[in-house]
């Protein structure tokens, strides 16, 4: 199966909503695809971005058309095959945003800014690894992607690749919510499988566990990915979430992959090791 995934569409300002809290007072142009894979922070780690492809093929077999793939940037950093990973990615169709390290990688002042010391460092290498096609791939890339009543973002809506989901308290969800156009949004940067929904008025945090999360009609929601290639749940297994819009779901799943094939070239490709050990 050769899933077909057109860029999706760059966004540019989004009006704010007039208040946080009531249903979604906007038509939507089109319904979303009726599945989209979400891999989030794959992190040049081609290992597990393999894995995670070969995991979604076999639970696409069964389905009557191809999901719809999305990049939800940081497709390289801190791996030791980010040209590799940036050739799938294409390959696949995949549609794909900017992250912090695809900005990062492009724009010096943004590495001496917007980077602790150590991951600058992986970072320049990074940028040493990437050939002059690559640059250009990441340079075309939008902030943020909507398809029907979902948004992409790698941070924060509307568009923000730098924010962290993880360190927004209630009051700075509900501004989020408030310039949230769409229904859903898909964010990644936490590298973790949390989320918020936003119903009736009322702000709840929540987890992405085992079980698939079930939208509620009324519900706005904002939901962290997980990484693909650089877990920190606690979870050394790759994930990424799959909506499902038949059922209104959202499911996370877990893959195994060879860690330590990834772990080796992270160091063999001269990119510091704790990034390595990291992946255990
Ligand atoms: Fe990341």
């Amino acid at each position: 199966m050769s899933p077909a995934a057109p860029p999706g569409d760059a966004n540019g300002s989004v009006p704010p909503l007039a208040a946080a809290g009531l249903p979604h007072p906007l038509p939507f142009a089109a319904p979303p695809p009726r599945r989209v894979a979400v891999l989030a922070d794959i992190h040049a780690n081609l290992q597990a971005l393999a894995a995670v492809l070969a995991d979604l093929d076999a639970l696409a077999a069964g389905w009557d058309e191809p999901p719809r793939l999305v990049a939800l940037g940081d497709m390289i950093g801190y791996g030791g095959d980010p040209g590799a990973v940036l050739d799938l990615v294409r390959a696949r169709g995949m549609a794909a945003i900017l992250g912090n390290h695809e900005k990062g990688a492009l724009d010096a002042a943004c590495r001496r800014q917007c980077f602790h010391i150590q991951s600058r460092e992986a970072l320049e290498r990074t940028c040493e690894l990437l050939s002059g096609a690559d640059r250009k791939y990441l340079s075309g890339l939008p902030s943020s992607m909507v398809l029907g009543d979902l948004r992409f973002v790698h941070g924060m809506p509307p568009d923000d690749p730098l924010t962290y989901f993880i360190t927004r308290d209630d009051e700075e969800l509900l501004a989020a919510f408030a310039d949230l156009p769409e229904r859903v949004c898909f964010v990644g940067h936490s590298h973790v499988l949390d989320g918020a929904c936003l119903s009736g008025g009322r702000l709840t945090r929540l987890e992405l566990g085992d079980e698939p999360l079930c939208l509620e009609q009324a519900g706005r929601y904002i939901l962290c990915c997980g990484s693909v290639g650089q877990p920190r749940d606690g979870d050394n297994r790759a994930k990424y979430v799959v909506y499902d819009r038949t059922g209104e779901t959202v499911a996370v799943r877990r893959v195994a992959y060879d860690i330590a094939r990834a772990a080796d070239r992270i160091v063999s490709r001269g990119l510091p090791e704790r990034y390595a050990k990291r992946l255990w």
